[in-house]
C-alpha cells in the first residue's frame, strides 16, 4: 500500500512560534506515520516579498529546518526540501503560467489579503502576484493530494486545483491531481495581545525557542477580560486569550472545563489561568528549546538533512516536470 502524499511547507522569513506549532507542526508531526510527507522550505515564495532582504531569506532556512527537526519531524520519516534547488519546481511554474489569467490571480482572495497587507499600492512584485501559480507547482510536482495548511491559503488550494484541470484538459488524460486541504479546526492562535494574527514581527508571538521567562513575560502580559476587576467578578472565557490558548494546548480537557465554569462563575483570578498557561507552555516549549540548542550547535547535520531531502524531491519533481511537458505535446528529447 502506498501512502497518499502530503506536500506542505512554510516561508522562509524568520524562525517559527508556537501559533506554527498549534495550526500545523502539530498535525505534520501525526501525518509522519500516515503519510509520505514533504516538508517545503519555501525560499523561492519568501523572496517575492523579500526581495529587498535575501539574507534574511538564506538565513531562515537553518532557522525553520531546525524548529522541523526540534518539534520532532524526523527525516528518516519526513522529507525536508528546499524549493531554490528544486529547478522543476520553477519549470512548471513557468509552464503553468500560461494556464492561469492575470486578471484570476488578482481576485485570489489571499493575493488580494497580501497586497493590502503589505501595502504595495500599484508596485506588486510580478513574482509575488504569480506565487499561486508556483504554490501549485510546487503541490503538483509531488502528486499531493493532502495539503495541511491554515486557513488563509485555502484560495491557493482552490487555484492549484483550476490549473490541475487545466492542465488535464490541455494534456486530454489526468496527469495531475487534485489536491484537497487540510484545515485545522481551532483555526488560527491569536498574538498574546490578542490581535488575530501572531507574527514575529508583529511583536506577539512565542518562539519555539522561547526561554523560560520570556515565556512567563508573554503569559503575563496577556489580555484577559477587561472587565473582570476582581477576583470576586464572574469573566468571561470568550475573547480572553489566556482560554483560548488554553484551548490549544491544554491536554487535560475536563479540568479545562472545570476552569472555565469557575471562571465564569466567579472567584477566580487571573493569575489562577495564567499560572495553568504558564506550566503548560513551558513544559510544551522546554524541550524542543533544548533540542533546539542542541541541534543548532550542529549544522553541517541540518544541512544534511536539508541536502539528502532535497535530492530525494529533484527526482519526483522532474519526474512529473517531464510528463507534463511530454503530456502537453511539447517536443521532447
Ligand atoms: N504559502 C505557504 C506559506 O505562506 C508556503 C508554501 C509554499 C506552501 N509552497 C507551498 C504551503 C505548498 C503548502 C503547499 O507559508
Amino acid at each position: 500500500m502506498t501512502r497518499p502524499v502530503i506536500l506542505t511547507g512554510d516561508r522562509t522569513t524568520g524562525a517559527l512560534h508556537i501559533g506554527h506549532y498549534a495550526g500545523s507542526l502539530r498535525n505534520r508531526l501525526r501525518f509522519q506515520d500516515t503519510h509520505e510527507q514533504f516538508l517545503l522550505l519555501a525560499d523561492t515564495q519568501a523572496l517575492t516579498d523579500n526581495a529587498h532582504d535575501p539574507d534574511k531569506v538564506r538565513r531562515s532556512v537553518m532557522e525553520v529546518a531546525l524548529d522541523y527537526l526540534a518539534v520532532g519531524i524526523d527525516p528518516a520519516k519526513t522529507t525536508i526540501c528546499l524549493q531554490s534547488h528544486l529547478p522543476a519546481l520553477a519549470e512548471l511554474s513557468m509552464l503553468y503560467l500560461n494556464f492561469v489569467t492575470v486578471a484570476r490571480l488578482e481576485r485570489n482572495p489571499t493575493i488580494k489579503d497580501e497586497i493590502r497587507s503589505r501595502g504595495f499600492g500599484r508596485d506588486i512584485p510580478a513574482g509575488f502576484l504569480c506565487y499561486p501559480a508556483a504554490q501549485a507547482a510546487d503541490i503538483t510536482a509531488f502528486k499531493a493530494t493532502v495539503v495541511p495548511v491554515g486557513e488563509d491559503q485555502a484560495p491557493l488550494i482552490e487555484q492549484t486545483n483550476d490549473i490541475v484541470r487545466r492542465i488535464n484538459t490541455a494534456a486530454g488524460q489526468a496527469i495531475l491531481l487534485e489536491a484537497q486541504a487540510v484545515i485545522p479546526q481551532a483555526g488560527r492562535l491569536p498574538g498574546v495581545d490578542g490581535k488575530a494574527k501572531m507574527s514575529k514581527s508583529g511583536g506577539n508571538a512565542i518562539a519555539l525557542s522561547a526561554s523560560p521567562d520570556e515565556i512567563a513575560a508573554a503569559v503575563k502580559a496577556m489580555f484577559t477580560d477587561p472587565n473582570h476587576l476582581r477576583v470576586e467578578d464572574p469573566g468571561r472565557v470568550e475573547g480572553n486569550v489566556v482560554f483560548t490558548y488554553l484551548d490549544a494546548f491544554d491536554e487535560d480537557r475536563a479540568a479545562l472545563e472545570g476552569l472555565k465554569a469557575q471562571y465564569r462563575r466567579g472567584g477566580t483570578g487571573d493569575s489562577k489561568i495564567k499560572r495553568r498557561l504558564d506550566d503548560i507552555l513551558q513544559a510544551l516549549i522546554g524541550p524542543i528549546r533544548e533540542r533546539r540548542a542542541q541541534l543548532a550547535k550542529d549544522p553541517a547535520f541540518v544541512r544534511d538533512v536539508i541536502r539528502s531531502g532535497t535530492e530525494k524531491a529533484r527526482s519526483r519533481t522532474e519526474a512529473t516536470k517531464r510528463e507534463v511537458v511530454e503530456g502537453l505535446g511539447l517536443f521532447m528529447l
